[in-house]
């Protein structure tokens, strides 16, 4: 079994992931006092950096993304302390020697790596250490996304990385699963017995998962542009939460039940390739527009080049098992859209018989587990409309509506990446992704893409401050269903 981690390597600790999210969430850690006690923490990257310089660099990465009012200067210098620096290069023997010694000499214990670089540098960062004897039993490994930009590539970076460390050292990260709103679709899942003998096709009608963004690319314009909303969301959170909604209860929540029912999940996902993706996909492309009351320039004005990278994708998937045959799963995912929001919807079907006047509205039951930017969870129920009706009872929808910042107003909301660095610095992978997720989540992506290569499929426009491009809304019209706003 792990101990908690001695040592944490952070790789690529000068980068901008590491100061907006890492270094501000190990801070959190730090003055929450969870972080294991004599942790210390080694910072590389390939610039030289004095011990000092680089204590100045995470002060200010934390006091620029940390509300003022939670920074402790008593807390901050106490991560500090715990600091130093080391500049490696992977494909530099003698330097990769240097960090391996700081290693041997900081240690104490179990030591986690976290790979915070540019995913080609996995293999030979692991290499390294496996050359060195510093992967061994008691050494752990957290991988950031995207591993690969499609199921090759990805066999590849896993490969390296599984030459060095055994999978059970493996911690992939999806930051989603860290945020609160997504392990609470879990214990709403499974600590409570009234939703799940409802949780089927017998009585869902539709699933939609939806994750709108208002930003654009926000300056990642060159990586974006090789990925696309398809490979940067879909293949990761989207399906991760479909995962999440749809999986069979693991026995219990430890890292291989739960691990071992999304893995079903995610193989029963109906294929849709070349033949399918005219009929159950969508891409769409930002021009401009106005998100709230901003007016922002389309995609191609940001990138400064023209591009057929989709910004927006929209399908019709589905799991093809007994829990949920016949069952759309609709998601979306978009940059530039008309609000942030992200959540997932499930509608009930119809009740069987009316018992009221033939003209009384009676919309489905529906439960909509919002995630961002609030968390709430809705259950949409038929009402009797208050009064005294001569033509018989009116009915209307109304919403059992439960806030959970406001019920829990005294509980702080911790950031994804500080559950996600407590949990690899103790060795507990329930909440990162395994190897046959990431590469069966790209399997199903590649036949998307290969669809869209094949039938030379262009991204559809759509002005920015919208809900995509016409055809997403089409895509469900033609079924009977509609998005939710
Ligand atoms: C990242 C994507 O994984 O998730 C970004 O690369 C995206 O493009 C981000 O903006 C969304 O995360 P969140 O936590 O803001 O919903």
């Amino acid at each position: 079994p792990a101990t908690p981690a001695s040592l944490l390597v952070i790789f690529g600790a000068s980068g901008d992931l590491a100061q907006r999210m890492l270094l501000p969430s190990l801070y959190g850690l730090q003055h929450a006092a969870l972080l294991p006690a004599g942790l210390r923490i080694l910072g590389t990257a390939r610039s030289e950096y004095e011990v000092a310089a680089f204590r100045d660099l995470v002060a200010d990465a934390v006091r620029r993304n940390v509300p003022a009012a939670d920074v402790d200067p008593a807390s901050l210098d106490a991560l500090l302390a715990r600091l130093d620096y080391q500049a490696a290069d992977s494909s530099d023997a003698a330097s990769m020697q240097r960090l391996g010694e700081r290693v041997t000499a900081l240690r104490n214990g179990d030591v986690l790596y976290h790979l915070s670089t540019a995913p080609r540098f996995y293999g030979p960062i692991c290499d390294a250490l496996g050359a060195m004897g510093l992967a061994g039993p008691g050494t752990r490994v957290m991988l950031e996304k995207p591993i690969g930009h499609d199921l090759a590539s990805a066999i590849e970076i896993n490969d390296g990385v599984a030459r060095v460390f055994d999978e059970d050292r493996v911690f992939r990260t999806d930051h989603y699963l860290g945020k609160e709103g997504v392990q609470n679709l879990i214990a709403l899942r499974f600590g409570n017995a009234m939703f799940e003998p409802l949780w089927n096709a017998r009585h869902i009608q539709q699933v939609q998962i939806t994750v709108a963004e208002t930003v654009g690319v926000e300056g990642r314009g060159d990586y974006y542009d090789t990925s696309g909303a398809t490979r940067d969301m879909l293949q990761n959170h989207l399906l991760q939460l479909l995962c999440l909604t749809a999986m069979e209860p693991p026995a219990r929540f430890e890292p291989t039940a739960v691990r071992n029912e999304k893995i079903k999940v995610l193989r029963s996902l109906r294929r849709i390739g070349r033949n399918e993706v005219q009929a159950e996909t969508v891409a769409g492309q930002y021009t401009s527009g106005a998100v709230g009351a901003k007016v922002v320039p389309g995609y191609i004005d940001e990138l400064g080049h023209p591009s057929r990278t989709e910004t927006f994708v929209a399908l019709r998937a589905h799991i093809d098992n007994w829990r949920w045959s016949g069952v759309p799963f609709y998601l979306r995912t978009g940059k530039r859209m008309a609000r942030r929001s992200t959540e997932i919807h499930l509608q009930l079907k119809s009740v069987p018989h009316s018992i009221f006047d033939p003209g009384a509205h009676i919309a489905p039951n529906a439960l909509t587990i919002r995630l961002q930017p609030d968390e709430r969870i809705e259950l949409r129920v038929m009402s009797k409309t208050p009064g005294l009706d001569r033509a018989g009872m009116r009915l209307s929808e109304v919403e059992l509506d439960l806030d959970m910042h406001e019920e829990f107003a005294d509980s702080t909301r911790r950031p994804a990446y500080e559950r996600l660095y407590m949990d690899a610095l103790e060795g507990n992978g329930t909440l990162f992704v395994r190897r046959d997720e990431t590469e069966a989540a790209w399997e199903w992506v590649d036949a998307i893409l290969d669809g869209w290569r094949a039938a030379d499929v262009r991204p559809r426009p759509y002005p920015a401050g919208t809900w995509g491009p016409a055809s997403a809304i089409a895509m469900t019209e033609r079924h009977g269903h509609t998005w939710r706003e």
